[in-house]
């Protein structure tokens, strides 16, 4: 009995001191886990995260200035309301690795007043702070990385207060080496998995692999709550997969079709960021897109209950781009409790139908007309792999409005590269 008594005392103590590291190093009430079990047990990411991501448009300038004014724009421009959350700093926060400590430093010019206090102040304003490291020696962009470093990079980044870390794998084998490479992946992902998890504290594990090994398949036993299924998507709309070159948004979608059954409430399948307002500006290039380009990769990232990261300046955006992003029912779509990635139905000439199933016995079905010139298509109930005695009523999600549609069909017109969707509920 007194043993008993002596294990709970020493559990509760452990307890503590989780949350108040965590409570003394965020400095942030609103971020803590309020029971137990979300120390314990992982509840993170349960829909998938939300945020923005300093790479699309600021690569090599990320600042501390630049993190400030987004979490401020994050709130006036009612972002965070529509529920993006995450600001990730990526790739060139870091500074030098100490040669004696192994401490990771962050770069003093552009980050004069620290991460720490970068953390509190995302946290003031409701918002999570993300970071980024990578599995290798050193990063994509030449920065030092965590190998060998895990546990203690892992610890320093929960003193700082992070909520969300990206781990890219540059500086590691190459794939199709002699190694069994697969086994390294998820060894090196695993070792921050694990170190992530000792500090206690409730860290989202970005895994950055691009796919090649397969991220679906282990992503999640890792520790990791999303991993990236392809390379990186350029402000552009259609461009061959070609190992560590930019992807179009058309080859991201190709690359999701078929993972849907890897996707689990707490493990996404990532199909990299979204370059919607970049217009080629920004950091990353690649052309630009047209607004129909843009709403498709925002309907189907929706669809696919892939990761909201925004890529462009929301500082400064225009109405149009405005529209697309705080669009809550598609975003709806993207977060519903269902979790479940859409598939694709119906493939035809160009044109094309996928669907979401939704809770509630609803559904989502898009249409994406892949063609250069508009379409209209015509979709029989069978087709969508829907119960062809059902009757429905559906609702544009871009037009919001119900629509009346011939029953036992369903149809759509688009403009080039345009895609439409619409929520189908029984009546
Ligand atoms: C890789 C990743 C990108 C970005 C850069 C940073 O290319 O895929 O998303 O993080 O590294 O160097």
């Amino acid at each position: 009995m007194n043993n008993l008594f002596g294990k709970v005392i020493f559990g509760l103590a452990l307890f503590m001191l989780v949350i108040n590291s965590c409570v003394n190093k965020t400095g942030d009430k609103t971020n803590l886990p309020v029971t137990p079990a979300t120390v314990i047990e992982d509840n993170l990411a349960l829909t998938p995260p939300m945020g923005w991501n300093s790479w699309n448009p600021f690569g090599k300038n990320v600042s501390e200035k630049v993190i400030m004014e987004t979490a401020d724009a994050m709130v006036s421009s009612g972002l965070k309301d529509a529920g993006f959350t995450y600001i990730v700093m990526d790739d060139y926060w870091q500074g030098t690795r100490d040669s004696v400590t192994g401490k990771l430093n962050f770069n003093p010019d552009r980050f004069p007043s620290g991460i720490k206090v970068l953390a509190d102040y995302v946290h003031s304003k409701g918002l999570k702070l993300g970071i980024y490291s990578d599995a290798g020696t050193m990063t994509c962009g030449d920065q030092p990385g965590s190998y060998g470093y895990e546990q203690q990079d892992a610890k320093l980044f929960a003193e700082w207060g992070v909520d969300y870390l990206k781990y890219d794998y540059c500086y590691c084998n190459d794939y199709g080496s002699e190694n069994n490479d697969y086994k390294e992946a998820i060894a090196r992902y695993k070792t921050m998995g694990d170190a992530l998890k000792a500090t206690g504290c409730p860290i989202v594990f970005s895994i950055c692999e691009w796919g090649p090994r397969a991220p679906w398949l282990w992503g999640k036993e890792v520790g990791g709550h999303l991993w990236r299924i392809s390379y990186d998507v350029g402000d552009k709309w259609d461009e061959p997969r070609n190992e560590h070159s930019q992807i179009g948004i058309l080859t991201a979608i190709d690359a999701m079709c078929n993972l849907e059954r890897f996707v689990q409430k707490g493990g996404w399948n990532d199909p990299d960021m979204l370059v919607i307002g970049l217009r080629n500006s920004g950091f990353i290039k690649g052309g630009g897109c047209t607004d129909e380009e843009y709403r498709t990769q925002m309907s189907m990232w929706c669809m696919f209950a892939a990761p909201l990261m925004l890529g462009c300046d929301i500082r400064n955006m225009s109405d149009a781009t405005k529209n697309i992003i705080l669009n809550k029912e598609i975003i709806a779509i993207n977060q519903d409790a269902l979790g479940k990635q859409a598939f694709r139905v119906m493939r035809k000439d160009g044109v094309e139908a996928w669907k979401k199933p939704l809770a509630g016995g609803k559904f989502a079905i898009a249409f994406l007309n892949r063609n250069s010139g508009d379409e209209t298509v015509t979709a029989g109930l069978e087709q969508l792999e829907l119960d062809p005695k059902m009757t429905f009523e559906a609702y544009d999600v871009w037009k919001h409005e119900k629509v009346n549609q011939p029953s036992g069909s369903l149809t759509a017109k688009m403009k080039s590269h345009e895609t439409q969707v619409f929520v189908l509920s029984g009546k």
